[in-house]
């Protein structure tokens, strides 16, 4: 194999690639990208390593969430701080089920760039190029909005350093406190079982929390933070290359932009140019296992990111819908298993699960959602694997995306307050039933 560098994906073949005008352009904007300060460091991306590795084991457990797609006008005190609430809220639910530490990733901080299925859209009598995400191009539909801009890739990183920065704020000075769980409260949590059976955990948590701090006479300065970590799909390599960076004292390369890039199911060609990028990094990487990736590929994955065997390094995420999920997830536990290889498994149930309405809307129904997640507990537990983490679509706002749930929300609900440019998200009341209901889960 050719020798690595952060640019020698350039010479593979790139899937998702925006075709931008201007090479010298582009040149100058990334070159402008890789002279500015990372937004995360190295221990922080080996911390959280060891924490992956953990969950792969059955000692911690992964929550992975956040937007479909941010959008650089999310960049907002609401938005930041509803969604840092119901990660925090659906971590603490499973906490408190799992008995177990949960380990909480946004898709935070990053989550720009989208792959598309079609380059161009069409509408009427004319074509432009699809909108591949606020770090690429605009949403109008405009020759001048739709032309991928360089720029924006500084853009991208400027709302990422914001977003980050608020949300370390929030992290670090007292509003994850364990001891003020009133501080993350949602405020449209109207659904009277789910609010008493929330409210009945925090009360648990918060007495749990004096009994600790009355045996050992001290406050445990571990309750008044928590940790947080970022990640986001690398698609936009021109990106995530000027973001990577060696630092002192430790060998080899690291995606400094976020602690834990995944591969997307439409870029994890095995000669492509993001299995050749991610090969080089030492962070955590995730790689997203739909049905049609049979074992040989996915073994040809886990060998070629992951030549030194090192626990923590590859979490692969399965996303193969509820009715798919029996069929096409044994084959793949058996080919890991038989390798002898070290994985840690996460499920995402909501990208196997979104379907279409005949008006257009997408959307995915509560059911299908928490069946994938209960058929891939019990297809890891047949195969003597272990399922190891969650990876939801979600925001602590009250959209009406996703179909069902306690309040019941039906496909006419939906128009009421739809705002994902891209994939449905649990509002913040399902998230919240489905983490009690996969804290029941874990429990057993
Ligand atoms: C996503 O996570 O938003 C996504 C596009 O997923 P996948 O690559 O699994 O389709
Ligand atoms: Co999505």
């Amino acid at each position: 194999m050719n020798q690595w560098t952060p640019q020698s994906w350039q010479k593979c073949s790139v899937a998702q690639l925006p075709d931008y005008p201007d090479p010298d352009e582009l040149e100058d904007r990334v070159a402008e990208l890789a002279a500015l300060p990372p937004l995360v460091t190295s221990w922080e991306v080996e911390s959280l390593k060891e924490q992956i590795a953990a969950a792969g084991r059955g000692e911690a457990f992964l929550l992975q969430g956040g937007d479909c797609a941010e959008s650089f006008d999310d960049c907002s005190v609401d938005s930041i701080t509803s969604k840092l609430k119901i990660l925090l809220q659906v971590s603490m639910v499973l906490v408190h089920g799992s008995r177990l530490p949960v380990i909480r990733v946004g898709r935070m901080a990053g989550q720009y760039a989208k792959p598309r299925s079609n380059a161009l859209e069409k509408r009427g009598e004319v074509e432009l190029p699809s909108y591949r995400g606020d770090i690429v191009n605009r949403a109008p539909f405009t020759a001048a909005d739709r032309t991928p801009d360089p720029e924006l890739l500084l853009r991208g990183y400027e709302h990422a350093a914001m977003t980050l920065n608020f949300v370390r704020a929030l992290a670090d000075g007292g509003f994850a406190d364990l001891h003020h769980p009133e501080y993350w409260d949602l405020d449209f949590l109207e659904e009277a079982e789910l609010a008493a059976e929330y409210h009945q955990i925090v009360n648990s948590i918060r007495e749990s929390v004096e009994f600790m701090e009355a045996i050992l006479g001290r406050e445990p300065a571990s309750l008044r933070r928590v940790d947080f970590y970022t990640s986001h799909e690398g698609l936009s390599l021109h990106y995530e290359q000027a973001q990577t960076r060696q630092v002192p004292r430790r060998e080899g390369w690291y995606n400094l932009s976020t602690h834990f890039p995944w591969i997307g199911m439409r870029t994890a060609e095995l000669d492509g140019a993001h299995v050749e990028y991610f090969r080089g990094i030492r962070n955590p990487i995730g790689i997203k296992v739909g049905p049609d990736m049979s074992p040989e590929w996915l073994m040809g994955l886990v060998a070629r990111l992951d030549p030194e065997e090192e626990p923590g390094r590859i979490t692969l995420i399965h996303r193969m819908g509820a009715d798919r999920v029996e069929e096409a997830l044994p084959p793949l536990l058996r080919a890991v298993q038989e390798s002898g290889r070290f994985v840690t498994w996460c499920c995402d149930p909501m990208h196997g699960n979104t379907e279409t309405l005949e008006n257009g809307r997408k959307t995915r129904r509560f059911d299908r959602i928490l069946a994938e997640i209960r058929l891939s507990f019990a297809v890891h537990r047949a195969a003597g694997t272990r399922l190891g983490g969650v990876h939801f679509e979600l925001t602590g706002e009250a959209v009406t995306e996703c179909i069902g749930g306690a309040r019941g929300l039906a496909e006419a609900d939906l128009e009421r307050a739809y705002r994902s440019r891209v994939d449905p998200r649990l509002n913040g009341e399902q998230a919240l039933e489905m983490a009690m209901l996969l804290a029941r889960q874990l429990r057993s």
